[in-house]
Parts: C-alpha cells; sequence; structure tokens
C-alpha cells in the first residue's frame, strides 16, 4: 500500500508561513501535514481523523516530536465539541486537507475503489453511519438520482438510479465492482475518467456526510482561530471548493447573498481576507509525480478581524436526506 504524499504542500507552507504557535490539522491522514507544520515552526499541532487506523502514522511523529502532537478520533465536524481544542484563545491556525487518502484507494475492502472489487462500505470514520450499500440498496430511486445528480454532478443520474433499482430487485448490490458495471452499462466510457467516477464520488459524499462537516468545519474555524491565524483548504471537487469560495466570500464581506431564495447576508465587515485570489492548483512537477493533484485546489485566509455579528444566511450546498 502507497503512503498517501500529501498534495500542495510547499504552497500551504508558503502561504502560511511564518508558522507559528498551535494549529489543528484536521485531517491528520498519513501526517504529511502535521509533520511539515511541525518541521516549519508550530509549536503544537491538535491533530483529527475520523479513521482511527491513521494512528500508526502518528507513533512516527510522536517518536520525533512528543507531545507536540496530539491526535484525536472524530469528525473535525465536532471540533467544537472538543475541549482541548474549543477552549484555547491561541489557535494560530486550521487546515483541512479533504477527501480520501491513498490508504483508502488502495485498500479494496473500504470499498472506495471502483477498480478493485470489495465490500461496498465507502466510510471514513469508525463504521457509524449507513454503508454505500446500505444506500445503494434501500434509499428510494428520487433521493438516488438526487444523490448521483448533485453530489456527483452526473448528467446520466435518473438513468442509473432507474438501473440500481431494478437490479437490486434481482439481488442485493453490495461490492464495488457490482456497482461498477451497473454503471459503465449506462455512461459511455472516455478516455479520462472511469463513467463510475461520478457516482462513486456522489455516494461516497453522501456516506460521510462530507458537505454538511465542512460548512460546520469552516464556521468553528472562523471562530476559533486568533485574530491574525491562517485558515488553509485543499479540496478536491467542485462542490467541496463551492463551499469554501462562499465561506471565504461571507467572512470577507463580499457576499451580498449566497443564496437567491434567502435574505441579504447580515456580515458585510470582513473578518476574513482571502491570502490567494484565486486558488493555488498543483505545478507540472507535482502532477507528473501525484495523480491525486489534478483536481486539487488550495484557498488559504487570514483572521483580520473577531466577528461580532452571526452570519444569519447558510451556506447554500446540496443536502439530501437519505431518508433510510
Ligand atoms: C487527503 S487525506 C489527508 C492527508 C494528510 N493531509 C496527509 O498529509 O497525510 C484526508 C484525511 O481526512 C480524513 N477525513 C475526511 N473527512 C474527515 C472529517 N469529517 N473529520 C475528520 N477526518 C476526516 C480522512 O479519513 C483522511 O485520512
Amino acid at each position: 500500500m502507497r503512503i498517501h504524499e500529501p498534495v500542495l504542500l510547499k504552497d500551504f507552507i508558503n502561504l502560511a508561513s511564518p508558522i507559528t504557535g498551535c494549529w489543528v490539522d484536521g485531517t491528520f491522514g498519513a501526517g504529511g501535514y502535521s509533520r511539515a507544520l511541525l518541521q516549519n515552526g508550530a509549536r503544537q499541532v491538535l491533530a483529527i481523523d475520523k479513521d482511527s487506523t491513521t494512528k500508526v502514522f502518528l507513533k512516527i511523529i510522536q517518536n520525533e516530536y512528543g507531545d507536540m502532537i496530539k491526535f484525536y478520533n472524530q469528525s473535525f465536524a465536532d471540533m467544537e465539541k472538543n475541549n482541548d481544542i474549543a477552549k484555547r484563545d491561541d489557535i494560530e491556525g486550521v487546515v483541512l486537507d479533504l477527501g480520501v487518502s491513498s490508504m483508502h484507494l488502495d485498500n479494496p475492502l473500504r470499498g472506495f475503489s471502483f477498480r478493485e472489487n470489495g465490500p461496498l462500505d465507502m466510510r471514513m470514520g469508525d463504521q457509524s453511519g449507513p454503508t454505500a450499500a446500505e444506500i445503494i440498496n434501500h434509499c428510494s430511486e428520487a433521493t438516488l438520482a438526487d444523490l448521483i445528480f448533485f453530489y456527483g454532478q452526473e448528467r446520466k443520474a435518473r438513468k442509473i438510479a432507474n438501473r440500481i433499482v431494478k437490479e437490486r430487485k434481482k439481488k442485493e448490490i453490495n461490492t464495488t465492482l457490482e456497482l461498477a458495471e451497473i454503471i459503465r452499462a449506462i455512461v459511455p466510457r472516455n478516455f479520462k475518467t472511469d463513467p463510475a467516477t461520478r457516482t462513486f464520488q456522489a455516494i461516497r459524499i453522501a456516506v460521510n456526510n462530507e458537505l454538511r462537516d465542512l460548512s460546520k468545519a469552516l464556521m468553528f474555524s472562523e471562530k476559533i482561530v486568533r485574530k491574525g491565524g491562517t485558515i488553509a483548504v485543499i479540496t478536491f471537487h467542485s462542490l467541496e471548493d463551492k463551499i469554501v469560495k462562499d465561506f471565504g466570500k461571507i467572512m470577507s464581506g463580499k457576499a451580498a447573498s449566497i443564496n437567491r431564495y434567502s435574505p441579504p447576508a447580515l456580515k458585510t465587515f470582513p473578518s476574513l481576507i482571502p491570502i490567494n485570489k484565486k486558488p493555488v492548483v498543483a505545478a507540472i512537477d507535482e502532477l507528473n509525480r501525484n495523480k491525486r493533484a489534478k483536481s486539487a485546489k488550495l484557498r488559504v485566509y487570514k483572521k483580520v478581524a473577531d466577528s461580532s455579528l452571526r452570519v444569519l444566511t447558510k451556506m447554500e450546498f446540496p443536502d439530501i436526506e437519505l431518508g433510510i
């Protein structure tokens, strides 16, 4: 199994420097970002990952940095329930390097890969919440179509949902290759991407509540980071990036109204400013080295004022109830 190679790490360090004080790494993974923070001046890293198997990488960093790193096996969406984080007033930065790791993709038993057969699981966290198989076999056809359309941005969503429902009447769909074959029979192949890519992304987002968790974590990060501190997010698809971009607009006072159905946001003064106007993408040498870097985008914000007004509008993103 490959060890996860962090994406856009040098760019992050450059934009976030000088790195000092206590940082929250909300997506510890194989610890690449946590280690780089410590190597570049952080006094302490509070690392979070909902996947407890990442603890094997923690040991390696602890051997070097002792208790300068602490680990919490939880979702970054629940940072505010963690008193070690929520009660502090000296958090210098929060970094979120979203999505799955190479360890997830390379282990067929985790069910993320449409290239190798495995159980349809896709849970990043520790075995609570529905599995991909439960969603595929129990959600209504309309819900499946919405999930695949909105979370996967797949134009053939309705056809795929219809075929899934027909197939599951004959026999439960329990493996990654069974699902991938159903999709491949409907979506035409193209040179670049496997036809199953978008539907697998959709189901993974639903299983792990990814969009809701991201928006919660961003709102809390803006509160917890001290004035002068940094929030950095690396996204891997346009739905995530839009949430981060909208968040940046609201917090930097640039959003008259994020949602055309909602009243204008009350927050008109900036508490954050973007460090980079356009998101940073990987340079050619990183792209040649690491395929995952292809869709990565880095946005970095600096906190310039403490928030005194509450944001009244919610960030807009598709939020689909599973109904199971
Ligand atoms: C792309 S990897 C991060 C890699 C890491 N930056 C590194 O350098 O090795 C994403 C990690 O975030 C974790 N993760 C994803 N969503 C999470 C959430 N809501 N809460 C906590 N951890 C999450 C995944 O389990 C995975 O280990």
